[in-house]
Parts: C-alpha cells; sequence; structure tokens
C-alpha cells in the first residue's frame, strides 16, 4: 500500500535526535529551529522527559479511562500550579484540534449556542467544529461548512461588537498570537474588550493556547500577556514534547456530568508521564524565564539582517519578515546550512519555534548561517 500523499516532503530522513539537534540517515546534524512545527518544547530526547517515559513503559503505558488514574490527578494539579490556572478543571485528550473540538462542545453545551466567533488567518486544527473555525476555505469540506462561524477582524472593536449583538453566539475562539496565520496578536485592549464582552453577554471565550502554550510564548499561556481570564484553555503540542497529547481547561463554572465529553485515548499513562516531565524540566531548568530572555536577544540580532522588515512574535514564537517569500530559503537553510525553520500562511515570514533549551550561541549560530544564506539568495 502507498502513502496517501498529502504532505509536501523535505528530502531528508531523520533517524536520531538530542537538544536541539536532529541528525539524518547519513550522519548529518542539523539544528532543529522549528521543533517539529512548536512542538518539541524541552528538545528532543531530554534525559529526564526519556526516563519518565521508560520508567510509566516498564509499568502500565495504557488502561481506559474506565479506572482511577492518580497520573491524570497529579498532573492536574502541577498544570493548574505550574500555570497559575487553578480555578479551571482538566479534560485531556489527543490533539490540538480535539481540545478546541471539545472546547466548542463545552460552550455549546454551556450556552445551548451554535454560532462562534473567530478571527481572519485563525488555525484551530482540521475536525469538524476546529476546522470550521479555522480561516482556511481549502481545508474545510462541505460537511465542515454546515458550522456556523463569524470570521472577524482582529482588533477590530466595531466588528465584534456588532456581530455580538445578535446574540446566537457560544464561544469566541481566538489565539493570542496567531501560529499558523503568521504570528499577528490582539493588542491588549482588544482581548481585554473581547473578555469582558463575552462575560457581559454569556459567550464562552476560549484561548486556543495549542501552539502558544507551554512557555513558549514567555509566560505559561499567551493569554496570560493581556491580564484576561479565559473560560475555557485548549493546549497541545509543547505539552508533550512529541508525545502525541492535547487538553482543555475548563473553568470550575462549567459543570461536568459523566459522559459529557470522553475519549478511548485521552490522558493515558505515557501522555500523562510526558506531560509530567515537560513541566519538571521546564520548572527546574526555568525554560520560561529562558524563552523571554532569548526571544529578546533574538529581536537584537535580528536588527543586524537588512532584508529584515519586521520581527514578529513573543518569546521563542517568533519569525522575521522579509519583503519576498522564504519558501525557497527555507529549503537552502535545510540542504546547505543545515538548519529546520518554520512557514506560515505569510509567505514572507520565517518561523523561529525552537526547544525552549536553547542557548545564546544557538541564536548567534542561526543569525550567522541565515546571513551567509541571504547573501547567495
Ligand atoms: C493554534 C493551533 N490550534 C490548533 C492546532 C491543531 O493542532 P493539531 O495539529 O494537534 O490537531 C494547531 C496546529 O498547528 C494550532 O497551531
Amino acid at each position: 500500500m502507498k502513502l496517501f500523499d498529502v504532505y509536501p516532503l523535505y528530502e531528508v530522513t531523520l533517524v536520531s535526535a538530542k537538544g536541539i539537534e536532529v541528525i539524518d540517515d547519513k550522519g548529518n546534524i542539523y539544528l532543529d529551529f522549528y521543533g517539529g512545527h512548536a512542538v518539541i518544547s524541552i528538545g528532543h530526547s531530554h534525559p529526564h522527559y526519556v526516563k519518565r517515559l521508560k520508567d510509566q513503559l516498564d509499568k502500565i503505558a495504557f488502561y481506559s479511562n474506565s479506572v482511577q488514574n492518580p497520573l491524570q490527578r497529579e498532573l492536574a494539579q502541577k498544570l493548574g500550579e505550574q500555570s497559575g490556572c487553578e480555578d479551571y478543571a482538566f479534560f485531556m485528550c489527543n490533539s490540538g484540534a480535539e481540545a478546541n473540538e471539545n472546547a466548542l462542545k463545552m460552550a455549546s453545551f454551556h450556552t445551548g449556542k451554535a454560532k462562534v466567533i473567530a478571527f481572519k488567518n485563525s488555525f484551530h486544527g482540521r475536525t469538524s467544529a476546529a476546522v470550521a473555525a479555522t480561516d482556511n476555505p481549502k481545508i474545510n469540506a462541505p460537511i465542515n461548512q454546515q458550522q456556523k462561524v463569524d470570521f472577524l477582524p482582529l482588533n477590530n472593536f466595531e466588528a465584534f461588537e456588532k456581530t455580538i449583538a445578535k446574540g446566537d453566539h457560544c464561544a469566541v475562539i481566538l489565539e493570542a498570537i496567531q501560529g499558523v496565520g503568521g504570528l499577528d496578536e490582539p493588542t491588549t485592549e482588544f482581548y481585554q474588550f473581547i473578555a469582558e464582552k463575552c462575560k457581559k453577554n454569556g459567550i464562552v471565550l476560549i484561548a486556543d493556547e495549542v501552539q502558544s502554550g507551554f512557555g513558549r510564548s514567555g509566560k505559561f499561556f499567551a493569554f496570560q500577556h493581556h491580564g484576561v481570564t479565559p473560560d475555557i484553555i485548549s493546549t497541545a503540542k509543547g505539552m508533550g514534547n512529541g508525545f502525541p497529547v492535547g487538553g482543555v481547561l475548563i473553568h470550575e463554572k462549567f459543570k461536568a456530568s459523566y459522559g459529557l465529553l470522553g475519549t478511548t485515548f485521552g490522558g493515558n499513562h505515557l501522555a500523562c508521564a510526558a506531560t509530567l516531565a515537560v513541566l519538571e524540566v521546564l520548572q527546574n531548568e526555568n525554560l520560561i524565564e529562558n524563552a523571554t530572555a532569548l526571544g529578546t536577544y533574538y529581536k537584537e540580532k535580528a536588527q543586524e539582517i537588512q532584508q529584515v522588515k519586521q520581527v514578529k512574535g513573543r518569546g521563542l514564537m517568533l519569525g522575521l519578515e522579509f519583503e519576498h517569500e522564504v519558501s525557497e530559503l527555507r529549503k537552502k537553510l535545510i540542504y546547505n546550512q543545515h538548519m529546520f525553520t518554520g512557514g506560515s500562511a505569510n509567505k514572507n515570514l520565517l518561523r523561529f519555534l525552537p526547544a525552549l533549551n536553547i542557548t545564546k550561541e544557538h541564536i548567534d549560530i542561526f543569525f550567522e548561517r541565515l546571513k551567509k544564506e541571504l547573501l547567495t539568495t
């Protein structure tokens, strides 16, 4: 059987990885400034992570959500403490799309309404309601288009106010830093305005922290840069450092009942061990502080590159905007300079999404190699 051919692939076969380095089948070492799309948060094969997973594998890898799993409770406790979100309850699932699917479902159950507000250039996943709330008609099949979503421009107060006046929305879903969209952000004033309007009008505010969460932006969650309190927070990617895991933090004002949400694999023992290891490393190695400090350093270094029109993002969720498209540059950076970088819907944006434990030296190497490649472009 052939593979269903949906991914344009680079001609690289990775066989091992350590820290920020990924190594191919010919022994070439690449620097991973992409993190497999913002997934690698504490570095490839971090020893604590590997040990936690191996130890768990030796005990029990999986059982369904029909028996007690103390690891889930330990994780919820730690996550609440470390994120400062102790007024929430935790539901575990398997991916970012599934986290948003559950968040939107909770909003609809809670309000009895079905319509959603999302923003232009948003990306929330590829499943039913999540893809309907994603601003990309190419990945919305007719079956998804049955969902009712209003897409509004970011930071447009008037459009928001006018749209919610209809009174038929269950949820507003937004990214504090748009990932796939290209690092645009709501202003603090706009995020606070939305939060206040949602509260007044009984609309559920969903913070999609799938890409920006778990420290990537320099705060545990990126909405925390804006002093708002979302009703539901969705998370995945960096949460498991590569182990497929997602989750929703649901404010305590929502009441749970048996069967309301569910999943076979979500919250399994290995997923809990992976996420606990990530939380422990984030804390023990002060990685969120490191993301802030290195984000500032990166922005200073970016000033040295004339061709850069704008530096976007926060923490280690960053990008350099050029006057030209970057897809060729990304290829050359892989093949000639042995560095992985990210792209986005903004074709001129070169994204930088490394593990949160990189050093200044890694950033120096990134800019040296980028300069070298720009000279020949
Ligand atoms: C902000 C955001 N939400 C949701 C998703 C979907 O996550 P997944 O691919 O794990 O379903 C992504 C993936 O890129 C994302 O960036």
